[in-house]
């Protein structure tokens, strides 16, 4: 069993001989062995293939020897096990055939009972377990999209810059956001339920693009939703976001957040005065550095290990994920530095 992992330990707030570490993204496009697995099949079908996602979650782990594998599937696959019509497409991201946009998609999306969620992550849970059994002592995290980076790409149909056409919802058609938030948090909320059902240590929800809303925003028209994806679980939860300074202490949602997530736009002990001492940090190594010079990327980290003593916990991490065109050495080495053996 996972339950004296360095991970969990942080997560409950304790201080581990060295601190856990793990990466946004570790699995994926960095590694050459996940290039090779991925030949000829699309990426929901690989998050949906028990072995194959079992694999690619194993794979980062066996080579950095990181404190918690992270399920290898994707925000948008518990929308696919809704019913709803959507592909990720290489390079550019998830792309939904029917946008949301007017109060009448809302009412037909919001239609779809979101317990369908549950009834057809079969295949979720047989990776998950299949995983589980191979990590030991390892702890696996579970994840999933938070109502706002969610609809972030449902109402824009794309990928967009600025989320425009989410925020305008909210501005223009309150009710109808809130209805869309409420039933994508209940998706939510169902995918990670599958997951902890199968054996996931923790789970973390990704509010990748939050940063986007201004605080007033983010309380009125986030915050409760977000509450909703991550609330009744019985494992401890990680609430990320990228850009998310002005509002990092809204991100602990009550204190329902055991650690909150910090893009390295924000040093450590400053977040740590934000948020206060019950709440663990993650973080916030500048993913930009992993292409500098090994000195000046270690003394990076080393000030991010520094700063992230002001904190009661810290998990170590990138302050997003981790670039495809990054060399998955500097990752091992990062991981060996903070485990002490550099
Ligand atoms: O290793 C891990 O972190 C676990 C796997 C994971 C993926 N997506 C795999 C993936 C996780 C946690 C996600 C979450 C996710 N998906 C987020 C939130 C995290 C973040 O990075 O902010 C978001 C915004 C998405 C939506 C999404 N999916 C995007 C923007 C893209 C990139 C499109 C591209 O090709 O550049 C994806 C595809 C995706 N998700 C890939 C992977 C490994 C690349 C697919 C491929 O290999 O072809």
């Amino acid at each position: 069993m996972a339950h004296d992992a360095p991970l969990l330990a942080a997560l409950n707030g304790d201080r581990p001989d060295t601190a856990p570490i793990w990466f946004m993204r570790q699995a994926g496009r960095s590694l050459p062995e996940y290039r090779e697995l991925r030949v000829g099949t699309r990426m929901l079908d690989a998050c949906l293939t028990p072995d194959l996602a079992a694999e690619i979650t194993l794979q980062p782990v066996r080579r950095h020897g990181v404190d918690a594998g992270i399920f290898f599937s994707d925000i948008v696959v518990p929308l696919r096990l809704a019913g709803v019509e959507v592909e990720i497409e290489p390079g550019r991201g998830p792309v939904f055939a029917s946008p949301v946009r007017t109060p009448a998609d809302v009412e037909k999306l919001t239609s779809i009972d979101p317990d369908v969620v549950a009834e057809h992550a079969g295949p979720i849970r047989d990776a998950v377990a299949a995983v589980v059994a191979e990590l030991g002592d390892v702890p696996l995290i579970g994840f999933a999209g938070a109502p706002f980076t969610l609809a972030a790409y449902l109402v824009e149909g794309g990928p967009s810059k600025e989320h425009l056409r989410a925020r305008a919802m909210m501005a223009g058609d309150p009710a109808s956001w809130h209805k869309l938030a409420g039933w994508l948090a209940r998706v939510s909320h169902a995918f990670l339920e599958a997951q902890i059902g199968a054996g996931a240590s923790a789970v973390q929800l990704f509010d990748s693009w939050a940063g986007s809303l201004s605080p007033d925003f983010y309380r009125e028209y986030i915050q409760p939703h977000s509450t909703t994806a991550l609330a009744g679980h019985d494992v401890p939860v990680i609430h990320f976001g990228v850009g998310t300074g002005p509002f990092l202490a809204d991100m602990r949602l009550g204190g329902l957040a055991d650690a909150v997530g910090v893009d390295w736009r924000l040093p450590l002990d400053e977040a740590a005065a934000i948020v206060g001492g019950d709440t663990t940090l993650q973080g916030n190594i500048d993913p930009a550095m992993l292409q500098a010079p090994w000195e000046i990327l270690e003394a990076h980290v080393r000030d991010v290990l520094r700063r992230g003593e002001a904190a009661r916990a810290h998990i170590v991490n990138l302050g997003h994920g981790v670039p495809p065109d990054t060399d998955p050495a500097v990752l091992t080495r990062i991981v060996d530095l903070a485990h002490g053996a550099e």
